[in-house]
């Protein structure tokens, strides 16, 4: 073994970043091992320098991030600051100077990944980010290298715990949005301002991460599209129920049928209650991979958490520092496919459509003539009727966003059709 050791310089010593250190220390005989010469923690970054920190040297803690990354002597960095900068500079020069990089940066790598992975092959160094995504569990790499001779043609994915949490509430003691939200922020498992979970930001982030490992294409944050969770409703988990069903907020990355271009999305989703995602509880993870050779995977996990996701970046920091000692790089980015991104209209599923409706003869006919009109084919229509007024619950077969849009502009024009109570695309069959 190298008695040498490999410097590592930590950005970021909170929720993540001190689990990191910790690891480091208490696992340091064990990652020497593994890795074949020592690590050493060279410099570690923070915004509150006073701020007591268990087991951290005080003399390694500094605010000044960029002269840390530009020191020269560090191998690898540790970025586990957050955010769009300083993280992207840091991560930038840290190339510059000579050092690889693990990071758990999802909103950075979603927004400039081929940015990022092009200064690390320009300067021979390496770009790894398993903790970017669902946390724990080993999902970057599993695409990235064990399904690297197969084809992988969806994914779909619950890749945040929070918004998972919150609907497996609703969805096992009937309560509403509000009041599961409320569970969810005093067990902490949401934050003060839950926007960037329960509006599908961060799961976004995460659908394009893996939208392009997965297709080996490049597919950006806006190339995703996204539908957060607050408008689903109990009545929803109702209907669900009655089909058989689940609710999930799920991120969806599709190759087309014709295999011609890709798709990636975020939204709330009935699935079967007999899909494995359907059984994920509380705040736990988990991605469906199907592709041609393998068929069906799933890898499940807790995805947040500053032990589970310290896991992921220690388990990068082993791959990069034995490739540090080669003299070797992992894989970078592969984005050789380039196939096009295409638009929310061209996906295609299944819908459950609730409509508020006239209880009076004819209003069925003329709803089925508006589906029909759209080429969307109606699987099955359940009526209930009271005072005058109905419920009609409308699932098709298979069509696209843009044509059940289309059917749902025409039918809010009818008379008959009071109002469109709500629509829920129906997966995983
Ligand atoms: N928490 C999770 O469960 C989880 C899961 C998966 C991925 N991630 C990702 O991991 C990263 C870190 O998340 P976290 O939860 O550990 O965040 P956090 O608890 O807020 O910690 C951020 C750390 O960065 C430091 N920092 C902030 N601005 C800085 C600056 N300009 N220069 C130097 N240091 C700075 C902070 O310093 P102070 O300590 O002085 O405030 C703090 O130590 C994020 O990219 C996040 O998306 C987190």
């Amino acid at each position: 073994m190298r008695t040498r050791p490999l410097k590592v310089a930590l950005l970021g010593c909170g929720v993540v970043g001190s689990e990191v250190a910790r690891i480091m220390t208490t696992h340091a005989d064990d990652l020497a091992a593994r890795i074949g010469a020592p690590v050493e923690l060279a410099g570690v970054a923070v915004r509150r320098p006073s701020k007591v920190r268990e087991g951290i040297d005080p003399a390694l803690v500094t605010t000044d991030a960029t002269a840390l990354v530009k020191r020269g002597d560090i191998d690898v960095v540790v970025e586990v600051i957050g955010g769009i900068e300083p993280a992207r500079a840091l991560i930038t020069t840290a190339f510059e100077h000579g050092a690889s990089v693990v990071s758990a940066n999802k909103a950075l790598l979603a927004q400039d990944g081929a940015a990022l992975h092009a200064a690390a092959e320009q300067h021979g160094r390496d770009l790894y980010y398993e903790a970017a995504v669902a946390g724990a569990i080993p999902l970057i790499r599993p695409l990235r290298e064990s399904l690297a001779g197969d084809k992988v043609n969806r994914v779909l994915g619950i890749v945040n715990g929070t918004t998972n949490f919150i609907l497996d509430k609703m969805d096992s003691t009937g309560a509403g949005y509000q009041e599961a939200l409320d569970e969810a922020t005093a067990l902490g498992y949401a934050e003060a301002d839950p926007t960037a979970d329960v509006e599908g930001f961060d799961a976004a982030a995460k659908a394009a991460i893996l939208a392009g490992i997965a297709f080996h294409t490049r597919v950006r944050l806006d190339d995703v599209y996204r539908e957060g969770m607050t408008e689903v409703t109990a009545a929803d988990f109702a209907s669900a129920k009655e089909m058989g069903c689940t609710i999930k907020l799920l991120a969806i990355c599709e190759r087309a049928e014709d295999g011609a271009s890709v798709t990636a999305r975020v939204h709330p989703a009935m699935i079967p209650l007999t899909h494995p995602l359907a059984s994920v509880r509380g705040a736990y993870n988990a991605v469906f991979v199907e592709s041609d050779a393998s068929g069906q995977l799933m890898f499940y996990g807790p995805g947040a958490g500053g032990s589970p996701t310290a896991s992921a970046v220690l388990g990068d920091l082993v791959a990069v520092c034995r490739n540090r000692l080669s003299g070797a790089t992992g894989p970078g980015e592969s984005a050789y496919a380039a196939l096009p991104v295409s638009g929310m209209g061209d996906v295609v599923t299944r819908y459950h459509i609730s409509l508020d409706v006239a209880d009076k003869p004819g209003v069925l006919a003329q709803v089925a003539t508006v589906f029909a009109e759209h080429g969307v084919s109606i699987d099955t229509v359940r009526q209930q009727g009271k005072d005058g007024e109905a419920s009609l619950v409308v699932v098709t077969h298979r069509a696209s966003d843009a044509a059940l849009g289309g059917t749902v502009e025409a039918l809010r024009k009818l008379d008959t059709v009071r109002g469109v109570a709500s629509i829920m695309r129906v997966e995983g069959e």
